[in-house]
Parts: C-alpha cells; sequence; structure tokens
C-alpha cells in the first residue's frame, strides 16, 4: 500500500478514536478506521478477558466468521498466537508461501494471501491484538503498512485503556452513590433527589476540613441533621459534638453557655463553670439560629475563632481550644449583614464554606420515600398495623407548598397513621385540603417563580417541552433554569 501522508491520518484517527468514550463504540471504531485506511478485506480484535487476564477474547471482527476467527487463533503455530506470546508485530506478504506458516490449516483453507497483526499494549500492559488480512491478493500490505498498523494500535491502546479507566470510575462512583442513597453513609438523611445527591457529596467532600461550615434553609430543611453528619464524617467524631440553640436564649445565659464563669462573676454565678467551647475541645460546636444573636456576643465569638482562646465571664484567663464551628440559620444571613444586624467580618469566619439545604418542594421527588421512612417509624412507634400510603395521597403530598418543610410533612404522617383505620394510608388522612399548590406566600419572588416552574413541570409529569409551552418560555431557557439550579437529570 501507499499511504498517502500517514501523519495525518494517524493524527486524524487518534482525535478521532479520543473522542469516543463508550468503549463498545471505540472498538468497532477502531476496527473500521484499521480496514478503512490499510484496504485489508477482514479483520478482529482480541482483547484479554477482564476477569481471567491469561484467556483473549474476541470484542469486535469485520467480515469473517466465528468459526475463521476460532480457527485463525486456535493453531498454536498461528499468526496471532505468535504475536501474543512475543509481544511483537507479524506482517506476512504472502501468507501461502510463508514457511512460518507452513501446516497452518487456516491460512490454506481461508486462502489468506495477506496478513498482519500487531499487539495492542500501553507502556505498561498488554491488552490484546488487532488482526488483519487479505484474501484478495499477496503483497497488498508492505512495511509501511505495518508501521502504520503498530502507531496505530499504539493509539488504540492507549484510547481503549482511557476508556475502560474512566467506565471504571463511573461503574465506582454509581455504587458508591448508590451506598450513600441506600444508607450507606448517612442513613439518617432520607433522599435521593439530585439537590440531596448534591448535599452529599458536599458533606463528603468538607466534612473533614477544619473550616467553618454556615448551613442555610428553612425551617425543617434537615440543617440539624447535615450538622450531625458533618460531625459524624470528621475525624473529630470521637470527640464531642455540642449543639447551642442561640435563638431566644437571654444574653447573659448565651454568654455563660457560651464561655463559661467564674465564680461570683455575676449573681447566681455560685460556682465556676466552663464554658461550650472549653468542652467542646477537639470537637464540634454547633451554633444553631446563629443569626438570632447579640452584637456583644458576635464580637466575643470572633475573638475566640480568631484567636483560638477563650475566657470565662469575669475571669482573665485564656484557655487555648481547638473547636470546628459549624452554624445553621433559617434567615438569609447576608440580608443581616447588610441590615446591619450581624457583623460582617464574623458572617466570612462562620460562611467559609456555605452549604444551601434545598426546600422540600423543589425535591418532591423524594416525597414517596420520606412518607415510607415516616410511615414505618410512626406505625411502630404506635403500633399500627399501617403497611402503605396510596398514590393518590402521594399526589396531593407532592402539590402541597410545605412552608415547614420534612418536619412538617414528618408531623403530617405521624398524624396520618395515628388516625388510620386501614393498613392503606389514603388522601383524606392529610389535612392539604386543596390539591392544588400554595404558592409560597411570604417568600422573595425569585422563590415564587421558581416554585411556579417546578409545580408546572411536576404538573405534566416532568415533560420540558410541554411546560415550556405552558409558562410561555423555550426549552432552552427552561433547561438553563434548571442547571442552575441544580436540577437536571442525572446531575
Ligand atoms: N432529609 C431528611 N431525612 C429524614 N428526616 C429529615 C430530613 N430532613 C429533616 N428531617 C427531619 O425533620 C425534622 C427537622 O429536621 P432538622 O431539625 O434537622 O431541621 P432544621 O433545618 O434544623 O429545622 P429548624 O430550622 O426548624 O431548626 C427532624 O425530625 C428531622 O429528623
Ligand atoms: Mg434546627
Amino acid at each position: 500500500m501507499s499511504l498517502t501522508m500517514p501523519y495525518e491520518t494517524l493524527l486524524r484517527i487518534s482525535e478521532e478514536i479520543n473522542a469516543v468514550h463508550d468503549i463498545n463504540t471505540l472498538l468497532e471504531r477502531i476496527m473500521d478506521l484499521a480496514l478503512e485506511t490499510l484496504k485489508a478485506g477482514r479483520g478482529f480484535i482480541l482483547l484479554k478477558n477482564s476477569s481471567d487476564t491469561t484467556s483473549y477474547e474476541v470484542v469486535t471482527m469485520r467480515n469473517i466468521s466465528r468459526e475463521s476467527v476460532a480457527s485463525i487463533r486456535d493453531l498454536s503455530t498461528s499468526v496471532v498466537n505468535q504475536v501474543l506470546e512475543s509481544g511483537e508485530a507479524l506482517l506476512s506478504l504472502d501468507a501461502q508461501a510463508d514457511n512460518r506458516f507452513a501446516g497452518a490449516e487456516s491460512i490454506v483453507m481461508q486462502q489468506i494471501k495477506s496478513v498482519m497483526c500487531t499487539p495492542l499494549k500501553t507502556e505498561t500492559r498488554s491488552l490484546g491484538a488487532i488482526y488483519v488480512d487479505s484474501r484478495a491478493a499477496a503483497r497488498r500490505f508492505d512495511k509501511e503498512s505495518l508501521t502504520f498498523l503498530q502507531a496505530f494500535a499504539g493509539q488504540a491502546a492507549l484510547a481503549i485503556s482511557n476508556t475502560r479507566l474512566m467506565e471504571e470510575l463511573q461503574t465506582e462512583n454509581k455504587k458508591l452513590k448508590k451506598q450513600i442513597v441506600s444508607g450507606g453513609l448517612f442513613p439518617e438523611i432520607i433522599g435521593k433527589s439530585a439537590p440531596m445527591i448534591k448535599i452529599y457529596d458536599l458533606i463528603r467532600d468538607v466534612a473533614d476540613s477544619t473550616a467553618s461550615i454556615l448551613i442555610e434553609g428553612e425551617s425543617g430543611t434537615g440543617k440539624e441533621l447535615v450538622a450531625r453528619a458533618l460531625h459524624v464524617h470528621s475525624s473529630r467524631s470521637n470527640h464531642p459534638f455540642l449543639p447551642i440553640f442561640c435563638g431566644s436564649m437571654a444574653e447573659n445565659l448565651l454568654e455563660s453557655e457560651l464561655f463559661g464563669h467564674k465564680k461570683g462573676a455575676f449573681t447566681g454565678a455560685s460556682e465556676n463553670k466552663s464554658g461550650l467551647f472549653e468542652e467542646a475541645h477537639m470537637g464540634t460546636l454547633f451554633l444553631d439560629e446563629i443569626a438570632d444573636i447579640s452584637m456583644n456576643i458576635q464580637t466575643k465569638l470572633l475573638r475566640v475563632i480568631q484567636e483560638g482562646e477563650t475566657k470565662r465571664v469575669g475571669d482573665n484567663q485564656l484557655r487555648h481550644v481547638d473547636v470546628r464551628i459549624l452554624s445553621a440559620t433559617n434567615k438569609d444571613l447576608w440580608k443581616e449583614v447588610e441590615a446591619g444586624n450581624f457583623r460582617e467580618d464574623l458572617y466570612f469566619r462562620l460562611n467559609v464554606i456555605d452549604i444551601k439545604m434545598p426546600p422540600l418542594r423543589e425535591r418532591t421527588d423524594d416525597i414517596p420515600l420520606l412518607c415510607a421512612h415516616f410511615l414505618k417509624k410512626y406505625a411502630q412507634k404506635n403500633k399500627k398495623n399501617v403497611k402503605r400510603i396510596s398514590p393518590q395521597a402521594i399526589r396531593t403530598l407532592q402539590a402541597y407548598g410545605w412552608p415547614g418543610n420534612v418536619r412538617e410533612l414528618e408531623n403530617a404522617v405521624e398524624r396520618a397513621v395515628i388516625f388510620a383505620r386501614s393498613s392503606e394510608l389514603g388522601p383524606e388522612l392529610f389535612q392539604m385540603r386543596k390539591s392544588e399548590a400554595k404558592l409560597p406566600i411570604g417568600k422573595s419572588l425569585k422563590e415564587i417563580n421558581k416554585f411556579a416552574i417546578l409545580q408546572t413541570i411536576k404538573m405534566v409529569d416532568g415533560n420540558r417541552t410541554r411546560a415550556a409551552e405552558i409558562l410561555g418560555v423555550s426549552r432552552r431557557w427552561l433547561q438553563y433554569q434548571l442547571k442552575e439550579w441544580g436540577m437536571v437529570d442525572g446531575n
């Protein structure tokens, strides 16, 4: 053969095979490109079995029957075995007259004239071989063809190896995600919707860092569950996790809870008392409802966080503490900063990493799972023989706006279980009178907008094209919005 510009051909081929990310398509493409470029009549590719690395498997073939492949392979003197054993490429210009194949039945029977075979190997591993032949004429292939095939095989082997690795990683990743969802890593957190998977990924990524984390989200979205999960999955899990509810606690009391006090520091301080910062040493302190703390406490918190030292009320002694700070709020803390109610410097100290819990109305896919979980919990607790929840009831619950989020759903299921008269919970047991969605009035226009869009998609059973029509927007715009919200399938 004479190849015009073999390097350009090789480059084009290499680009083409690198663009394929599915192993079967890749192998097909490699086979076709080899036959096309070399003008070979037939061919096949052998790869090592992934489970049993001593045997090979035909993964792709062209214009050749399984039987013919088998007979070419079986003879110990045959082309393929020689290549696999020696690891060297092989070319026979005239196979019928080639001494190396004397007695090779396959060559004679199948009237093979020219043969080439080369190993598929990367720098470190031998993967298999690629075989091409021609029955049309002797000397169809020449040295140049072999050089080309070898270079090509190098590229192909690399692409195969990369693609396999990628597929292995993806399988592994899926397995891990499934484990998480099915209660592997976060058994107490229920939900496998896209927004929850993102939360799990985030928890896993940040749990073990020492950075402060601010967990934001509406009431009842699971902020405390996440705080506990972060602690449990950190290397501090052998040390205490101490939650403190900062909202609606008298300032003095909160101050002495957090920092402790010296005996006699104020009326009623009859003993020396250590604060939570000292007690949480090496562990985690969870400041719940952080938005509500006074300026005075904000200033003191900032100092402990900056200096890593705490001082009891009425005491001058500084005590070194190593505490990881998690905080939560159902307000928009940045708005509080802008309104002058919260120190900006403290905000940035607390919010090194930000976790935003999705409201339940944005993950209604999780409602069946959550219902099943709470149903089981409360049936057991109340010794009721309730087994299921009817599909119609689920639909009613999915259409509701859930201002109180998971906590409200939990209460609704508990109540329904208590009042149930049969083994199935029907829609009449839930007090969401209207089946249409309630707009989340009292929220920002942005959130009301988001809610309306998501409810429309739900109404048309997820048909995005239909939803876009109803909303009077393009499907592209809708896709873009969903992606912005991290709600595109498979993400
Ligand atoms: N994803 C979830 N899976 C299972 N239970 C959940 C989930 N999210 C919340 N819950 C349950 O709902 C209730 C409220 O959760 P949690 O206390 O963590 O919410 P919160 O965001 O801290 O609420 P608040 O702002 O009112 O304090 C708890 O009983 C919790 O177990
Ligand atoms: Mg809470």
